[in-house]
């Protein structure tokens, strides 16, 4: 199904067709990407600019490049020595750049809802990278499309994601996601951060990680958001890392073989352990090379869409 939006703000309200075709894309641009050219002429002549509120290694870099083998016109907004320091608003700021020629905009932002407030106020395309607590829709989206790499159907898939549930953007994108696509996903963390929307949403929801993961054929831990937490939400890291972090003991509940995923950046020995994240099982590094196909393919379709 191809994408009707200007922009992709999130996967709530995704139906299996848009996410299958965006996957589907993807498969495509990873054939792209590992081609002999690496390199393709679909967004000539576009503009992409990414405005990045918050740190991050792998969305912008994997955007950036995303566009760079797509043939556009890349640059990298960096708030942090911008004139959002001199006070300049989010919506001044989106038409400064709409002005000079962005057709997509791409944002990571602290704000749940900054991407959506963007987006209604300039024409280009708007990708959400991430907006507060709220979504991260091509996280997910590169998170499905390595599982169903590894595992084929998602549908009938028993997905385990363990952590900081209550404030992940890429635990709320992932139970969209994954939802629309027939998976089980069971959300497991400490009682204080596992929000009641997730059950009320369908899933399943334990502060039993053991029980969470048994029987998954993917677990996924989630990075403890140090700069999110309020005091008193985990009792200590040490004591995080041993209730709930994943390691070898919590793994042996899983399906034989099962995927270890990690969204990245990893806090190595509290959320999982670096003998985990470095196994044989763990397809972190996959997630991240798929991280820029998916891209690719959400950029070219947008760019389709647009063209009509
Ligand atoms: N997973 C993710 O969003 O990583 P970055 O913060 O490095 O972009």
């Amino acid at each position: 199904m191809p994408i009707t939006t200007k922009d992709m703000l999130g996967l709530r309200g995704a139906d299996a067709g848009l996410i299958a075709g965006i996957l589907d894309a993807a498969a495509e641009m990873k054939r792209i990407m590992r081609s002999t050219e690496r390199k393709c002429a679909l967004l000539s002549g576009k503009s992409v600019v990414t405005l990045f509120y918050e740190n991050s290694t792998r969305t912008r870099t994997s955007f950036e490049t995303a566009a760079k083998l797509l043939s556009a016109m890349t640059t990298s907004i960096s708030v942090s020595n911008s004139s959002v320091q001199k006070g300049e608003s989010l919506i001044d700021t989106g038409h400064t750049l709409e002005r000079i020629g962005a057709d997509f905009m791409i944002i990571r932002h602290p704000m749940s809802g900054a991407a959506k407030l963007l987006a209604q106020n300039v024409k280009a395309s708007v990708i959400n990278a991430g907006d507060g607590t709220n979504e991260h829709p091509t996280q997910a989206l590169l998170d499905m499309f390595t599982m169903q790499e590894r595992l084929g159907e998602l549908k009938g898939l028993n997905v385990a994601i363990v952590g900081d549930v209550l404030h992940s953007r890429v635990a709320r994108s992932n139970l969209w996601g994954l939802t629309a696509m027939g998976a089980k996903v069971t959300f497991a963390g400490p009682g204080t951060l596992l929000p009641a929307e997730f059950e009320q949403a369908g899933a399943r929801v334990t502060t039993d990680v053991k029980a969470a993961v048994k029987d998954a054929d993917v677990v996924m831990a989630l990075r403890i958001q140090k700069e999110r937490q309020q005091a008193g939400l985990i009792p200590s890291v040490r004591e995080y890392a041993k209730f709930y972090g994943i390691n070898d003991g919590v793994l042996a509940h899983a399906k034989p073989g099962a995927l270890v995923m990690h969204p990245g950046p990893i806090n190595r020995g509290v959320e999982i352990t670096g003998r985990v994240a470095d196994s044989s099982v763990s397809v972190i590094d996959d997630q991240v090379e798929n991280g820029v196909a998916v891209r690719m393919a959400l950029l070219h379709l947008l760019s389709e869409r647009n063209a009509q």
